[in-house]
């Protein structure tokens, strides 16, 4: 029996066929029990040699089994590792990673060059009253120039506020009565406007404020073209222009020498040579005098740019919209830039 099962064994290529075998051999119904319960028959002299026999055959077949079973396992492993290897020279596949965006950068810029000015960097609410929006700017309720900007309101006394002029007059509200005021405003304003490639209903602006002893037009215009030259290079031409706004006596629109063409004329400036930067002025005086501060004694002077409009220009970028699509393609052309 024992020569039998051995041969046997060796046969036996899987660990399912070996399973077959230990039950066929070694199992409580298997040849070897079989062979242990006909003990009964025996003579009881015979008994002690034929049990020696049987589990000293016993003792060789679950040796045998364990040394056939451990070959097969270790085979079983070593196949399934040759199966999986990886091939480790495969180069890796790089996950897209963020990056600023490129409005972003310029608010970044923009508030660096204010930094550099001696600004701090102040924010408002876009969900603002209307008292901030258009009252407090010298713009009453029934004002005509009101319609200088379209609006989106909530309620008759609540809107989105149309630009970030109105953190002028909060900024100078809370901070009252400090004589030396020079805030830079970030932030995103609405305008109930119909989209198109140079108008979005949503947009950036940058506001600035200086309130101080003797502020005069000249410091704006200085700190202006200061501006102009450190955005857009040392050697960029401003001009102001008069223009209006409420909350600014005399109130001006300054323009860069137009980028493209270099003042010879092109589509994007329209053939003037000059294209249209920001809005600004001297604090008109019933600003001032709202918030509690004496317009005889105090000057101040105020100027509010468009960041997209900044950002088509310093990078060349042609339609508005380009900004709001985040079109990976575009979006990772401004990823390496500072
Ligand atoms: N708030 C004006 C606008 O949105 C810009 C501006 C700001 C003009 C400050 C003068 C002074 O058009």
């Amino acid at each position: 029996l024992q020569e039998q099962a051995l041969s046997a064994l060796t046969s036996h290529k899987t660990l399912e066929e070996l399973e077959a075998w230990r039950v066929g051999y070694l199992g409580k119904k298997g040849e070897l029990s079989g062979i242990l319960r006909t003990m009964g028959t025996l003579e009881a002299s015979e008994r002690p040699l034929v049990g020696q026999i049987a589990n000293d055959v016993r003792a060789a077949l679950e040796q045998a089994y364990k040394e056939r079973k451990d070959a097969l396992q270790f085979a079983a492993v070593q196949e399934k590792e040759a199966k999986e290897t990886i091939d480790i020279t495969l180069p890796g596949r790089m996950p897209y990673l963020g990056a600023e965006h490129p409005l972003h950068k310029v608010v970044r810029r923009i508030e660096d060059i204010f930094l550099g000015f001696g600004f701090t960097v102040a924010e408002g609410p876009e969900v603002e009253l209307d008292f901030y929006n258009f009252e407090a700017l010298n713009l009453p309720k029934d004002h005509p120039a009101r319609d200088m900007q379209d609006t989106f309101y909530i309620t008759e006394e609540i809107l989105m506020r149309t630009h970030t002029s109105p953190v002028q007059a909060r900024t100078l509200a809370a901070l009252y009565p400090e004589t030396n005021v020079r805030i830079i405003v970030p932030g995103r304003v609405y305008r109930r406007d119909d989209d198109d490639a140079t108008h979005s209903h949503a947009f950036m602006q940058v506001e600035g404020l200086v309130v101080g002893h003797g502020v005069r037009m000249s410091d704006l215009k200085g700190m202006l073209l200061q501006f102009a030259r450190e955005m857009f290079g040392e050697d960029q031409e401003v001009r102001l222009r008069p223009s209006f706004f409420p909350f600014t006596e005399p109130s001006a629109e300054l323009d860069i020498r137009c980028i493209y063409c270099g003042g010879s004329g092109c589509r994007t400036c329209k053939d003037t040579g000059w294209i249209e930067i920001l809005g600004c002025g001297m604090v008109h005086p019933s600003v001032l005098e709202m918030q509690g501060y004496d317009a005889r004694e105090l000057s101040g002077f105020a100027f509010g740019m468009g960041v997209e409009r900044i950002a088509m220009l310093a990078y060349r970028v042609e339609d508005i919209r380009q900004f709001y699509q985040n079109d990976v393609r575009l979006l990772e052309q401004f990823a390496k830039l500072v």
